[in-house]
């Protein structure tokens, strides 16, 4: 048996899988989201160390004599500070924490983005981790001067379970304190933090062994084999695991609130200008994603928001009935956007409306304007990624048929969907069966675990109607910014 903790914002989600890759249960269990003033995020190690135990206690109950092994996926970006008593300094300032722009500002202008680019790979964005321990040295002297250790959120289970102050690779690329393509600690960055190397984890590779679970905890669980704590990595990249986006010639689409079009890649490659993040793959191999804010998170909005009447099924029935062949567009930037525009100021809009539309041409544009922005994305990843050909959908929007066909045309690529989907936890089961040593590589457990479901293929008159509208799309948002 394996287990794989994924802790997330909401709560943390534990998965049980067999010897046999059956998934035989999963427990989430919640804790609060902390916003002491607007636009800060928090929340308690203790809270999710504690939460985990329950969940832990709750999925081994029955399967204490056959587990084998444990990893994680964790929130990124997260800051968890520590004492040299190990006592949690304060509370942990999250992913979507946005009270670092001064820092970043610092960072970007003052260091400069080439320094950073060279340093690190990456650019400072207000998310990141090192911004996040600058404006604490900045803001909270007291607290800075008794940082022992500094370690992402899912490092603090891997501490607690394991005894180990340990990290990963693929969660280490999110701090801008990592050279991620040589995969080392930044020696510079770490001065501008004022900190020292040991004050940081050591990191492996998601798939490695770090430590065993601790006596004290096997009491508790009621476990009496070792147990192999495996490192785990960020959630983006275990979730790429768990839906089997490991070669370098794929994609996943995830279609969450916000989406994530994630490339695995054989090497390192940066592309700065463009705002997406390049960072190693939890199969040890590096990968470049960019994050755009909403995605079926604006289609709720519509939906919900607007219309107060959340319909799923019933808006994609109506959308197949009208017509794609309509300059009808939709701007999905309701809360600023990440890639590939970086413009927190950037708004939502409809552009284009005539007398005869109605509301399921709107839905049209809604869901039409997410999935632009998505290719917008994908070209540029294609750009880095020149082998990029199977592309796969991921998450709540990928439920609908009608979409699915949609972001085939779209993209002028075939489009895959997936069995089962328990995303990160099962990427995080998956890295620790690869660690006992169930499978040689995390390529070839998912090669045996994760099953295609359905292949959408792009419709060639659909490909060039859109191929148009996309080129006319990519115009709207320059011209709104210069209004
Ligand atoms: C990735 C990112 C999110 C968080 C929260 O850059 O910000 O995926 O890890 O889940």
């Amino acid at each position: 048996m394996y287990i794989g903790i994924d802790l997330g914002t909401s709560g943390v989600k534990i998965l049980l899988l067999s010897g046999d890759n059956k998934v035989v249960k999963t427990v989430t269990k919640g804790y609060d989201l902390l916003i002491p003033k607007p636009e800060w995020t928090e929340q308690n190690p203790l809270d999710w160390y504690n939460q985990t135990i329950v969940g832990l206690k709750e999925i081994i109950k029955g399967y204490e004599k056959d587990l084998k092994a444990i990893s994680f996926s964790g929130q990124m970006h997260g800051m968890v500070l520590l004492d040299k008593n190990d006592k949690v300094i304060r509370n942990a300032l999250l992913w979507n924490d946005q009270r670092t722009i001064k820092e970043v500002e610092y960072l970007n202008e003052v260091i400069g983005k080439e320094r950073l680019i060279k340093e690190t790979g990456n650019i400072a964005l207000t998310g990141l981790t090192a911004p996040k321990v600058l404006w604490v040295k900045n803001n909270e002297e007291e607290n800075y001067k008794r940082i022992d250790k500094v370690m992402l959120p899912k490092d603090y289970l891997i501490y607690r379970l394991s005894g180990i102050f340990a990290s990963d690779t693929s969660d280490t690329s999110g701090t801008l304190y990592y050279d991620v393509e040589n995969k080392k600690y930044s020696k510079y960055m770490l001065d501008v933090l004022g900190l020292k190397e040991n004050n940081f984890p050591k990191i492996f590779e998601s798939y490695e062994v770090v430590g065993y679970l601790t006596e004290e905890v096997k009491v508790q669980l009621g476990v009496k084999n070792d147990v192999k704590i495996v490192a785990g990595g960020g959630d983006q990249a275990v979730g790429a695991v768990g839906v089997g986006a490991v070669y370098n010639g794929m994609c996943n689409i995830s279609l969450g609130t916000s989406g994530v079009v994630f490339s695995p890649m054989e090497k390192f490659a940066s592309d700065q200008k463009t705002y997406l993040q390049s960072y190693v793959h939890s199969n040890g191999k590096y990968m470049m994603m960019g994050v755009m804010l909403n995605a079926a998170g604006a289609l709720k909005w519509w939906n919900e928001g607007i219309f107060n009447n959340y319909n799923y099924e019933n808006i994609f029935d109506k959308i197949s009935k009208t017509s794609s062949d309509d300059d009808l567009f939709f701007l999905p930037y309701l809360t600023g956007e990440r890639a590939p525009i970086n413009d927190p100021y950037a708004r939502g809009a409809f552009v284009g409306l005539r007398l005869e539309h109605k509301k399921e041409h709107l839905d049209r544009a809604v869901v039409e304007g997410i999935t632009f922005n998505l290719k917008a994305i994908f070209e540029i990843i294609k750009t880095k990624n020149k082998d990029l050909k199977n592309v796969r959908i991921t998450g709540g929007g990928a439920k609908s048929p009608i979409w699915g066909q949609m972001i085939a045309d779209i993209l002028n690529t075939s489009v895959e969907t997936i069995l089962v989907e328990e995303g990160p936890a099962l990427g995080a089961a998956i890295l620790a069966m690869v660690a006992d040593g169930k499978y040689e590589t995390v390529e070839d457990a998912c090669n045996e675990i994760i099953e295609v479901k359905h292949i959408f293929k792009p419709n060639s008159k659909e490909v060039l109607i859109y191929e148009k509208k996309y080129n006319e799309y990519m115009k709207v948002y320059p011209k709104l910014n210069n209004w």
